[in-house]
C-alpha cells in the first residue's frame, strides 16, 4: 500500500470525458442490422482513463471533469467507484458518447468519437483555477481532446499556470494543442511516434532520429520527453539520460487506453519521487498490462506487478 502522505498532489484535467459503448459483433455489413454478442458501457476520455489508472495504482489524484445532461449523470454514476476524488463542472448540453465496434471475425476495431458539450470561458476558467490550486507543487496531467470551439492554446495556458504555481505539467496531446503546450514548457510530454512525426513534420526512421528531435524539444524548454512506440516500448529522453523501455511479449487484446496507462504509470511513480528509470518501467508495465485487456478495460494491478520485472530498461548512448 502506498503511503499517500509521501505523495505529491496529482490532478488530472478532463475537459471532454465520455461514456464509451463497446459492441462485439462478428462483422459489420453495409445496410444490414447486425446483432451484438456483447456490449458494455465504460467511462471514457483520456483524462478519465488516467484518473482510473492512478486509482488502481493506489495514488491519490483528483480528476477535474466536465459533465452535462443525462449522459453526464450516467457517467458520474459510473465514476463513483472508479475515481477517488472528482471535481465536477456541470454545463449545459450532453456529455458525449463514444462508440467502439470490435469485429470478432476480422479482429478489426472501429472507433467513433462523439462531440462534447460547449464550455464557456467563465466555466473553463473556473475549472482551470481548481485544477491548478489542487496540483499546487505536484503533478498536473493535461490530456485528451478539446471540444470544438475551445481555444487550441488552452492546454498551453494550463501549463503556464501550473508552472507559475510551482507544479509539473504532464501533457499527452497532439497537433496544435501539443505544439502550443510545448511553447509553455511542460515538464513531461508523451507523444507517440506518429504524433512526434507530425509535430516535427518529417518521418522518424529509428531511435537515433527520435532522440535527435526529442533533444531539440528539450532545448525549447520541455524537461522530459517520453516517445511511445507501440509494441516496441518507449524512449525516455531527459537532460541527463536516454532510456529505452521494452515490454515483454504479451497477448494483445485491445490497445485502447495503452497511452493513458503509460501516463498513469509514469505519473504515479513521479508523484512518489521515483527515478526516470522507475517511472519508465512503471509506464511500460501498466501500458503492456492494458493491451492484454479487452475493449476499453485498463490494466489490473496483479498483471502490472507480474510484468514490472520483465520490462527491459536500457540506457542508450545516443
Ligand atoms: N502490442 C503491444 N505489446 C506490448 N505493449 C504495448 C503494445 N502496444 C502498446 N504497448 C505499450 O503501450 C505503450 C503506449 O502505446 P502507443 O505507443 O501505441 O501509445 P498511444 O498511441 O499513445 O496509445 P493510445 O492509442 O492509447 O493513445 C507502449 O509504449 C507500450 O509500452
Ligand atoms: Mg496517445
Amino acid at each position: 500500500m502506498v503511503d499517500s502522505s509521501a505523495q505529491l498532489p496529482v490532478g488530472v484535467l478532463s475537459l471532454n470525458p465520455a461514456v464509451d459503448i463497446t459492441y462485439e459483433i462478428p462483422k459489420l455489413i453495409a445496410d444490414q442490422k447486425v446483432h451484438a454478442s456483447g456490449s458494455r458501457y465504460d467511462p471514457g476520455g483520456n483524462g478519465i482513463n488516467v484518473g482510473r489508472g492512478l486509482k488502481r495504482l493506489g495514488v491519490q489524484a483528483c480528476t477535474f471533469c466536465v459533465v452535462a445532461g443525462e449522459i453526464g449523470r450516467f457517467l458520474r454514476h459510473q465514476l463513483a467507484t472508479q475515481l477517488d476524488q472528482v471535481g465536477y463542472l456541470e454545463v449545459e448540453g450532453e456529455t458525449r458518447i463514444n462508440g467502439t465496434i470490435l469485429e470478432s471475425l476480422t479482429g478489426a476495431q472501429y472507433e467513433v468519437s462523439g462531440v462534447g458539450p460547449a464550455v464557456s470561458e467563465a466555466q473553463r476558467e473556473h475549472l482551470l483555477e481548481q485544477f491548478v490550486t489542487h496540483c499546487d507543487e505536484g503533478l498536473g496531467v493535461i490530456t485528451g481532446s478539446l471540444q470544438p470551439g475551445l481555444p487550441k492554446d488552452l492546454y498551453a495556458e494550463a501549463v503556464r499556470r501550473l508552472r507559475a504555481a510551482g507544479g509539473r505539467p504532464v501533457v499527452d496531446s497532439h497537433d496544435e494543442m501539443l505544439r502550443y503546450a510545448i511553447d509553455a514548457q511542460p515538464f513531461l510530454i508523451k507523444p507517440n511516434r506518429f504524433e512526434l512525426e507530425a509535430l516535427v513534420g518529417r518521418p522518424l526512421a529509428g531511435p537515433k532520429d527520435i532522440v535527435r528531435e526529442a533533444r531539440l524539444l528539450l532545448e525549447r524548454g520541455v524537461t522530459w520527453i517520453c516517445v511511445s512506440m507501440g509494441a516496441d516500448g518507449a524512449l525516455l529522453v531527459t537532460p541527463t539520460s536516454v532510456l529505452k523501455g521494452e515490454p515483454p511479449s504479451v497477448p494483445v487484446r485491445s490497445t485502447v487506453g495503452a497511452g493513458d496507462s503509460m501516463v498513469a504509470g509514469m505519473v504515479a511513480r513521479l508523484a512518489q519521487g521515483a527515478s526516470d528509470e522507475e517511472a519508465l518501467r512503471e509506464g511500460v508495465a501498466c501500458s503492456a498490462a492494458t493491451v492484454m485487456q479487452a475493449g476499453t478495460e485498463l490494466f489490473d494491478e496483479a498483471t502490472v506487478e507480474r510484468l514490472r520485472g520483465d520490462v527491459r530498461i536500457t540506457r542508450l548512448a545516443l
